[in-house]
């Protein structure tokens, strides 16, 4: 029986929700995973953040659930089947909060091949069963598609759905083996050791054709026990480990343990010939908010501490950055008082100190006082100059602010928040650490954000999305795509990889 056969088989059969198929969980070493107890907050999705719950069961079943996870209609997940796994089985159902009008079609699928479909549904249907034989895939993803044209909300739920398998547990988060190539925006993502990447916070810097990645490793957890880590690529996507450049045990008592080490950036000096890292240092509960500075003679450092300041007005130092224009002038930006304001500050010729005298207005200004903004990525494109930022909710993700200027010190101007489509207003569930110009492709850049995971930091995800701006304008739109690749940059690509009408990220 070949495999189309063999699917279409199972989709009948599983239609009535029969098991005559399926091995029976008769095994003594068979186990159950519910797919509400997997990593599914942090897994791939088109977007948005499923929520394991057990008391949501669509209103109009009399039939009784242990487990229901809701997703957004226009979902996927990916879930990594490691051998051993044989079968998965499960309800689905618009979820209660569905509004009436709403319909979706789930679907579960081993990579192009389509393993099961449930008919249209609505609202109100009853929950369809479905049972499968997973004993032949490495990987499936589990998709619920909104019927075109409805606008509605549309929350899923995958009733008590479980995995059998022996030995290893199935994984949602890892990079589906098909988009290896791609970036995949949510899942883990390996160094060339395998090892998940830690450069949380994140920057970027290009010499020559080799891209420097360095951030926060948080493997031990929120505060520095480790330091700052940093990944090289010739490509962006794969990744080789630098190892940690910038050990915490090389600061200052107060910013390592139980002071933090956040959103590290570095920046070539051409006068000097060194690598300058700007980064935000802090004492336990941020109670200090200082600049740190390390310098390396390499990109890959190591990074040697130097100092750490407040840069002007003795003000506050947070969330930052460091952005380098075509002059050759750079620029701290950053939180300050208190995080209500983003002051941006710029750096003397040696990239090592504030330029002095401080003057506001013309070493330094103020973007959106009292506007409360944390994470920002500044830019420039042309003549204009764009800065991202979020609001200052801690780890959890709130609505981004894009800003434009004719220079770096402003008058800085509101444009909104760039992202759009569904949970645009959480940033896709991120918050921004840096933009930068999509190498090959004039006018396109890569947004850069964490989708951070507050129970556990070192588990947080990178969210990277490709983005065009048209030369001149003030505005752009930032979508969801859940795998993409720098060659199919303006091709008629969409999220699921697909050839469309429309060009992607327009
Ligand atoms: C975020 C900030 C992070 C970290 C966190 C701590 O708002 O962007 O870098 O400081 O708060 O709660």
């Amino acid at each position: 029986m070949n495999r189309i056969h063999l699917t279409n088989l199972l989709a009948f059969v599983s239609c009535f929700g029969s098991t005559m198929l399926l091995p029976q969980a008769s095994h003594a070493n068979t186990q159950v995973m519910n797919l509400s107890a997997m990593d599914i907050k942090v897994g791939i999705q088109q977007w948005g953040e499923p929520q394991a719950h057990t008391s949501d069961a669509p209103s109009a079943s009399t039939l009784k659930f242990n487990t229901a996870v809701t997703t957004n209609a226009d979902s996927r997940l990916t879930i990594k089947l490691f051998k051993g796994t044989k079968t998965l089985t499960g309800r689905v159902a618009l979820d209660s909060r569905a509004s009436p009008e709403a319909a979706a079609l789930f679907s579960i699928w081993a990579g192009r091949v389509r393993l099961w479909a449930s008919p249209l549904m609505q609202r109100d249907d009853p929950p369809i069963p479905f049972t499968l034989n997973l004993s032949k895939y490495g990987e499936i993803t589990l998709k619920v598609d909104r019927q075109a044209g409805t606008a509605f909300k549309c929350p899923c739920d995958w009733l008590d759905t479980q995995f059998s398998y022996t030995g290893h547990e199935p994984l949602t988060v890892d990079k589906p083996s098909r988009w290896k190539n791609d970036f995949v925006p949510g899942a883990v993502w390996r160094d060339d050791k395998g090892a998940p990447i830690q450069a949380h916070g994140g920057g970027l810097l290009k010499v020559g054709s080799t891209w420097y990645w360095v951030g926060e490793d948080k493997s031990k957890g929120y505060n520095n026990f480790v330091g700052v880590h940093e990944y090289s690529s010739r490509d962006l996507v794969h990744w080789h480990d630098e190892g940690v450049v910038l050990p915490a045990g090389s600061l200052p008592s107060e910013f390592r343990s139980t002071g933090v080490c956040e959103r590290p950036k570095i920046v070539y000096n051409r006068l000097t010939k060194l690598f300058f890292m700007w980064m935000h240092l802090d004492a336990h509960r941020y109670s200090v908010a200082e600049a740190g500075l390390a310098i390396a003679p390499k990109p890959n450092g190591p990074y040697r501490y130097v100092a750490a300041i407040r840069p002007v007005n003795n003000s506050t130092f947070r969330d930052m950055n460091v952005f380098v224009d075509r002059d050759g002038a750079a620029y701290l930006i950053y939180a300050a008082e208190n995080n209500a304001t983003l002051y941006v500050v710029r750096l003397d010729r040696s990239y090592g100190a504030p330029r002095r005298p401080e003057v506001e207005g013309s070493t330094w200004a103020k973007i959106a006082p009292g506007g409360w903004h944390e994470a920002p990525a500044m830019w420039r494109y042309g003549s204009i100059y764009y800065l991202i930022a979020s609001h200052t909710s801690g780890w959890s993700p709130n609505a981004a602010s894009l800003y434009t200027a004719k220079s770096p010190l402003g008058p800085w101007v509101y444009q909104g928040n760039p992202f759009k489509g569904p949970d645009a207003d959480y940033t896709f569930y991120t918050q921004s650490t840096c933009v930068i110009p999509a190498p090959g492709h004039p006018g396109w850049f890569i947004y850069m954000g964490d989708r951070w995971n507050p129970g556990d930091l070192g588990n947080s995800r990178y969210v990277w999305l490709p983005f065009t701006i048209t030369k001149g304008s003030e505005h752009f739109t930032i979508k969801w795509q859940s795998h993409w690749n720098l060659n199919h940059l303006g091709k008629n690509v969409n999220a699921d990889g697909e050839r469309t009408k429309h060009a992607m990220g327009h």
